[in-house]
């Protein structure tokens, strides 16, 4: 597929771009490396009516990256047996035991799986199942977030940390192996900065994870959850944001680290299947680091 059939139409003046006349089941080398280059630019991309195979969206992923594989579900397994880097994104039940994470519940703002010391640059979510109405899936620009804030804010966070929680989901289920935390200032998981740079664009972006059991290490708990409350809700504002209403055959690529996402509930009697991938670091960066 050569580039010059790829079109692309931002989403608002931010960030977000709607591609079309690219078919990821026959991604080529350089069509992967245009879709690095467009995340980089965008920070999410839709494509519509995409037909992958599971095959196919592991094909795609391992081109564009070493690949995260998913936690395994409560019963010890992976969701996806024949396919264990796919994660199951799904309220659907399999007889007694569900066939994916998340339910149909809200899932609140959040990056994926920042509670790990390298978590992954990006993430491909495909629509297989969608409900008839409802899991509509938001996305928040941390660019124009950071960016935007007041020059004394930017000023505190200079050289602060945030601890990233480990121990919920982001349905706000206790992971297995992880006890309830108590203390934020015990909070396991990774520290991050809280205004993290790109290193491929230069731009700053507010890097806040989750804000459940968050903390900033060398705070008092209360001046801790004042500023993350303050960043929180300078972050979540809607004029950051942009919503997806999603159609069997859509794939939702997003830059991890430079966005937030949130999906909304539906009705747990509808049903909705994605498989996601995540990249955890692009072949790119591991070929600039050597
Ligand atoms: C997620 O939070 O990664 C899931 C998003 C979705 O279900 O739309």
């Amino acid at each position: 597929m050569t580039e010059s059939r790829i079109m692309v139409s931002p989403i608002t003046e931010l960030f977000g771009a709607e591609i079309a006349g690219m078919d990821l089941g026959s991604a080529d080398d350089a069509t992967v490396a245009t879709v690095e280059d467009l995340l980089l630019r965008h920070r999410v991309l839709t494509l519509r009516g995409q037909s992958l195979t599971d095959q196919q969206l592991v094909a795609v992923s391992t081109k564009l990256g070493r690949l995260d594989i998913p936690a395994a579900n409560p019963y010890g397994e992976p969701f996806h047996k024949a396919n264990p880097e796919i994660n199951v994104i799904s309220n659907i039940m399999e007889g007694d035991k569900p066939a994916g994470n998340l339910g149909a519940g809200e899932a609140v703002w959040h990056a994926d799986m920042t509670y790990q010391e390298t978590p992954p640059r990006a993430a491909i979510l495909y629509a297989l199942e969608v409900p008839p109405e409802g899991g509509n899936t938001y996305f928040a620009d941390m660019y124009a977030a950071y960016e935007t804030l007041p020059d004394d804010v930017k000023a505190q966070l200079e050289g602060k940390v945030a601890i990233h929680d480990a121990s919920h989901n982001s349905a706000g289920m206790l992971r297995k192996g992880y006890n309830e935390v108590t203390d934020v200032r015990e909070t396991p998981g990774a520290r991050h900065p809280l205004a993290r740079i790109n290193p491929k664009t230069g731009r700053k972006a507010l890097f806040l994870g989750r804000r459940p059991r968050s903390y900033i290490p060398g705070l008092s708990v209360e001046d801790s959850d004042a500023l993350l409350d303050q960043l929180w809700a300078h972050a979540a504002q809607p004029e950051f944001a942009i919503c997806h209403e999603w159609r069997a055959g859509d794939v939702l690529m997003w830059s991890n680290l430079e966005v937030l996402h949130r999906r909304d509930s539906f009705d747990s009697n509808t049903r909705r299947r994605m498989h996601r991938t995540q990249i955890r670091t692009f072949w790119s960066e591991t070929k600039a680091a050597a």
